[in-house]
């Protein structure tokens, strides 16, 4: 909010809002001081959108705590989407960005202690997947998004998320709406979750009822009760909504006159 009353633009305030989480050591599923995967390495997937629906991502990137900023980098310096890995790290430090160990004793001392009582990965649902998604509309009725996060703790070295896939964690289409996605990201990019909840949007439903359907997409996998999955939308008209497969979903609403966290309602009770 301080970035779109200081009169910058809708993307500016989601760049910058969501590098606030990520230099933050203490969120331990985003940026410095985020997840290690079984190895030890932090690696993380983000993705931005503009109001004219132009997207950059990075994915698997290392050593940057900013990835946020680097997808915004490759939006615009770049013909391409998506960097993946040593690329978008060379990427980033050519456009003066600085290598950081972004494991902090606490993630690092986590993580040994994992790694002594567990062989295979954590399992999705204890595990944390609070990736950041934020969505924001300016004054004009413009709207940005964007996603971040280091993802699925102790995750196979490799493993890319959906944070750095368009049309899964996040899609913005300025004439209808945006959504974004956290959770367990293989379900999301198998359901291609906020592409799903835009388009259900352009057809006329609200905010929430277009979330419910993606969410109800999840119910073809048996399993869908030992996940979790959430996500949320924003329409032209300003309207949204936070919907989860499970409980314990929570959201933060900022408006100038507002500044609140919602509890999700979610479908299985
Ligand atoms: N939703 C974040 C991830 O699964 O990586």
């Amino acid at each position: 909010m301080e970035v779109l009353n200081s009169g910058r633009s809708v993307l500016d305030a989601i760049e910058k809002g969501i590098n606030v989480v990520e230099n933050d050591p203490k969120v331990d599923s985003v940026g410095l001081g985020g997840y290690p995967d079984a190895e030890g390495n932090v690696t993380l997937d983000a993705c931005i959108m503009d109001s004219n629906g132009n997207a950059g991502a990075v994915a698997y990137l290392s050593n940057i705590k900013n990835p946020i900023s680097i997808a915004r980098h490759v939006k615009e310096k770049t013909a391409h989407v998506l960097l993946a890995g040593k690329g978008a790290q060379k990427f980033a430090l050519q456009n003066g960005f600085k290598k950081e160990n972004l494991l902090t004793p606490e993630t690092k001392k986590r993580w040994e202690r994992w790694k002594q009582t567990n062989k295979e990965m954590h399992d999705p649902v204890k595990d944390n997947h609070d990736t950041i998604g934020l969505l924001a509309i300016d004054k004009n009725g413009n709207i940005a998004g964007g996603v971040s996060t280091s993802g699925w703790a102790y995750k196979m070295p490799g493993r890319v998320g959906d944070s750095s896939i368009i049309g899964a964690s996040l899609f913005v289409d300025n004439n209808v709406g945006a959504a974004c996605a956290t959770g367990l990201g293989e379900k999301v990019i198998e359901t291609v979750g906020s592409f799903l909840i835009v388009e259900k949007m352009r057809e006329g439903y609200s905010p929430l009822e277009a979330c419910k359907i993606a969410i109800k997409r999840l119910s073809k996998y048996n399993n869908s009760n030992i996940f979790q999955v959430s996500y949320l939308a924003l329409n032209k008209d300003g309207e949204y909504a936070g919907f989860s497969n499970q409980k314990e979903f929570s959201y933060s609403i900022v408006t100038n006159n507002l500044s609140t966290i919602v509890k999700s309602d979610y479908l299985l009770k």
